[in-house]
C-alpha cells in the first residue's frame, strides 16, 4: 500500500460532528497522555520526531515550541495557519472537515507544552463548512472538558477562538495573518523579530499550519523516535498530498516520504484521463516549479523541493496533460501574483507586471531572444529582493519552466507570428 493513513485514519470512518465518535476512535486520548507528561519531555518527543511545519517552509516544529515555553510573558498565543490559499492545495480543507478534533488536540498540547494562553485558527474566507464545523467542535470539545478552564481537572486553561480571512492570499504569511487577526490590512514585516518573541498584540505566538498541528496527537501516541523511522531520514512521518489536474482520481493522499511523484500520480491518481501524456506538473501550487514528465522518478521530500529554491512542502501536485501550453500557464500564475501582490516592495509591486508582459510576448509569437533574457533575469530578482515569501516564490515556476521548457521558449523566439 502507498498511503499510510496516520493524520487520514479518521476520514470517513468518524462522523466530524461528533465529539463522541471521535472519542471513540481513540479522540483525546493522547491528550490526556501529555498532560501526564513533564511539558519539556512533549517538546522532546517532537524533536525527536523531526516533524517539519506542514505548510510550505518546513520549519523544525520543536524549534518554534522551544521559543514559545522560554517566553517569560504571561499572555502567549497559539494560532493555527489554515489560510490554505495556495491555488491546488485543499489537504487543511480536509483535515478540518474530516476530523476537527484532531486539529483542536494537536492545538491543547502544543500550548500546554508551551504555556499558551489562547489559540486562534485563522481560517480562509471561503471555506465556511470549515469554520461551522470548528466552531461547533470547540463548543463541543469546551463541554467535555478538553477546552476551556481547568481542562481535565489538569489546572490548565486554553481556549481556542476561530478567524477568518477576506480571501487574500498574502494574508497566509504568517505576519500578514498576524496583522489580519489584530483587525489591520494584512502586510508582512522584516523578520527578525520572529511571532515567537513578538507575534499577535505584540505577544509571544507560535504559528503553525492544520497539518502540522494534526500530527501532534500522533507523534504523543507513538513517540517521536518510532514517528521519525517513517518516511527518509530528514523528511520524517507522512504528508498530505492535494492531487488534482488531469489525473483520474483527483483528492487527498497521505503518503510516506519518499514516495515518488509517479507512484502518487499513476497508483493513486489512476494515471492521466484519457491516457494522455503528462506535459507537465507543477508541484507545490503557484508558487512551486513545473517540473517534465521524465523528472517523476523525484522522490517528495524537502530536500528534493529545496533543490528548487523554493519552499515547496505544502504538498499540491498540479498534473497537467499535452494538450496544455506553459506560456498560458505562466500567464495565469504570473496574473495571480500580480493580483495577490500587496503592493509593499517594488519588485513585487511592479515586477509581475513586467513579468505579465513579457509572457504575453511568448503567447503573440513577439518575443526575441532578449525578451527571454530579461524574463531570467526579472524573474531572479523578485525572487531575491522581496520581502516576504510571495515574491520569494513567485518566480519558481517561470525560472524552472526556463531550465525544463527552454525548448519551448527557443521554439517561440524562432517562429514568429507573421506580419
Ligand atoms: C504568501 C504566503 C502565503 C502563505 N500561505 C500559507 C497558508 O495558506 N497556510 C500555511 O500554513 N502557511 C502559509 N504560508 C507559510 C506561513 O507563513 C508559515 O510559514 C506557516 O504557517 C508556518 O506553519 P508550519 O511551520 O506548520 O508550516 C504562507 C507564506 C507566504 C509567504
Ligand atoms: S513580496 Fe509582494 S506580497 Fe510580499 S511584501 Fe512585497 S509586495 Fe507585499
Amino acid at each position: 500500500m502507498l498511503e499510510k493513513k496516520m493524520i487520514s485514519k479518521r476520514f470517513g470512518k468518524i462522523n466530524p460532528l461528533s465529539i463522541d465518535d471521535f472519542i471513540q476512535f481513540d479522540g483525546y486520548k493522547n491528550l490526556k497522555k501529555a498532560l501526564s507528561m513533564e511539558k519539556t519531555d512533549i517538546i522532546e518527543e517532537v524533536q525527536h520526531a523531526y516533524l517539519r511545519g506542514r505548510g510550505g517552509a518546513g520549519f523544525p516544529a520543536a524549534i518554534k515550541m522551544m521559543g514559545l515555553a522560554k517566553e517569560t510573558s504571561k499572555e502567549k498565543y497559539v494560532i493555527c495557519n489554515a489560510d490554505e490559499g495556495e491555488p491546488g492545495n485543499f489537504k487543511d480543507r480536509y483535515l478540518m472537515e474530516n476530523d476537527p478534533h484532531q486539529l483542536i488536540e494537536g492545538m491543547v498540547i502544543v500550548a500546554y507544552a508551551t504555556n499558551a494562553t489562547k489559540g486562534f485558527i485563522y481560517v480562509r474566507g471561503e471555506y465556511q463548512k470549515s469554520i461551522s464545523l470548528l466552531k461547533w467542535s470547540i463548543d463541543e470539545a469546551k463541554k467535555k472538558g478538553f477546552l476551556g478552564n481547568n481542562i481535565l481537572k489538569s489546572g490548565f486553561n486554553f481556549d481556542i477562538e476561530v478567524r477568518s480571512g477576506a480571501g487574500s492570499y498574502v494574508c497566509g504569511e504568517e505576519f500578514a495573518l498576524i496583522e489580519s487577526i489584530e483587525g489591520n490590512p494584512g502586510r508582512t514585516r522584516v523578520k527578525p523579530p520572529f511571532p515567537t518573541s513578538v507575534g499577535v498584540y505584540g505577544k509571544p505566538t507560535l504559528i503553525n499550519n492544520v497539518e502540522t498541528f494534526s500530527t501532534i496527537p500522533t507523534i504523543v501516541e507513538i513517540g517521536g523516535k518510532a514517528f521519525a523511522k517513517i518516511g527518509t531520514p530528514s523528511s520524517t512521518g507522512t504528508k498530505l498530498i492535494s492531487l488534482s489536474g488531469n489525473v483520474k482520481n483527483k483528492g487527498v493522499y497521505e503518503i510516506p516520504f519518499g514516495v515518488t511523484l509517479r507512484d502518487v500520480i499513476f497508483e493513486l491518481g489512476g494515471g492521466v484521463e484519457h491516457d494522455r501524456k503528462i506535459k507537465m506538473v507543477q508541484l507545490g501550487g503557484a508558487c512551486g516549479p513545473i517540473i517534465p514528465e521524465y523528472m517523476l522518478d523525484m522522490m517528495i521530500d524537502y530536500e528534493r523541493f529545496e533543490e528548487f529554491d523554493s519552499k515547496t512542502g505544502a504538498g499540491a501536485i498540479i498534473v497537467m496533460d499535452e494538450r496544455f501550453d506553459i506560456f498560458d500557464i505562466l500567464l495565469k500564475i504570473v496574473k495571480f501574483f500580480a493580483h495577490e501582490s500587496c503592493g509593499k516592495c517594488t519588485p513585487c509591486r511592479e515586477g509581475h507586471i513586467q513579468l505579465e508582459n513579457l509572457i504575453m510576448k511568448f503567447i503573440e509569437r513577439k518575443a526575441t531572444e532578449k525578451d527571454m533574457l530579461s524574463l531570467e533575469s526579472l524573474a531572479r530578482v523578485i525572487h531575491q529582493a522581496s520581502l516576504c515569501g510571495l515574491g520569494q516564490t513567485s518566480p519558481t515556476a517561470i525560472i524552472s519552466s526556463l531550465r525544463y521548457f527552454r525548448d519551448d521558449y527557443v521554439d517561440r523566439i524562432e517562429h514568429p507570428a507573421r506580419t
